[in-house]
């Protein structure tokens, strides 16, 4: 994946920037705390042992809404340090509020594409465990492209991850989440921990995210992907 900011530029966005619905409250929380809170992709990878102010194990969620599986593991493993990335501004506002009132000092937010801060934020070796959560499928032929998870972006991802790290993957629609297993099994260095060609258990303690819901709500099935770093 180029590393070039114009061919980065030019690159296809997984993500469309609507003029969505933002609250008063989401609105104050991003004047008030996104500056305390939000690391941006600069010209080198960052010093996240100094951003925390320590070292501890980390956690980067991928597409993080508006941070449900964030604020609730960050609270629950303090001994942990959290990356959210995400570019819809009223979820963003949702998660510094969540921070705000939990008084989580654990969380930091990548407000921009994770890709542009995975080629230019994230250093390499850096992450324990990557999470995605039911990245947005664009499911039409002609949107696929728009897709965030193929073989460029797991070959990114896989550098930021330390040997042994774990990625998670959930998503309800079943042909991409068969399209993402067909990506992670083929890959040098993930191994499904499913064994090759199956579906993890759902794990206990993924909590269900406003996304998984309206699968739910429509009678889609969740399909969990695990992988090993070798
Ligand atoms: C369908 S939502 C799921 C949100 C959350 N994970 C959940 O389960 O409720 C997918 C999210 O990924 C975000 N997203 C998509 N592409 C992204 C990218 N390249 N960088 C950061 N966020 C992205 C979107 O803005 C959206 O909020």
């Amino acid at each position: 994946m180029s590393c070039n900011p114009a061919a980065a530029n030019r690159r296809i966005k997984s993500y469309v920037l609507r003029q969505g619905r933002i609250t008063p409250a989401q609105k104050k929380a991003l004047t008030e705390y996104l500056q305390r809170y939000a690391i941006r992709a600069g010209a080198s990878p960052l010093d996240l042992n100094e951003i925390f102010g320590r070292s501890a194990p980390r956690v980067l969620e991928i597409g993080a809404g508006s941070g449900e599986f964030t604020l609730c593991e960050a609270a629950l493993h303090p001994e942990n340090d959290y990356l959210a990335a995400e570019v819809h501004a009223p979820g963003i506002g949702r998660l510094l509020q969540g921070i705000a009132a939990g008084g989580l000092t654990n969380i930091r937010v990548i407000d921009q594409d994770v890709v542009v801060a995975l080629q230019g934020l994230i250093p390499e070796d850096a992450l324990d465990q990557a999470m995605i959560f039911f990245p947005d499928p664009w499911p039409k032929q002609r949107h696929h492209k728009r897709r965030l998870i193929n073989r460029e972006f797991l070959d990114l991802l896989v550098t930021r991850m330390r040997a042994h790290g774990r990625l998670y993957l959930a998503t309800d629609w079943q042909e991409l989440a068969e399209e993402i297993r067909t990506l992670g099994d083929a890959h040098p260095r993930l191994w499904n921990l499913a064994g090759p060609g199956y579906f993890a258990p759902r794990p206990a303690w993924r909590p269900e995210t406003r996304f998984e819901r309206r699968g739910k709500r429509l009678g889609h099935e969740v399909y969990d992907l695990v992988y090993c770093l070798r």
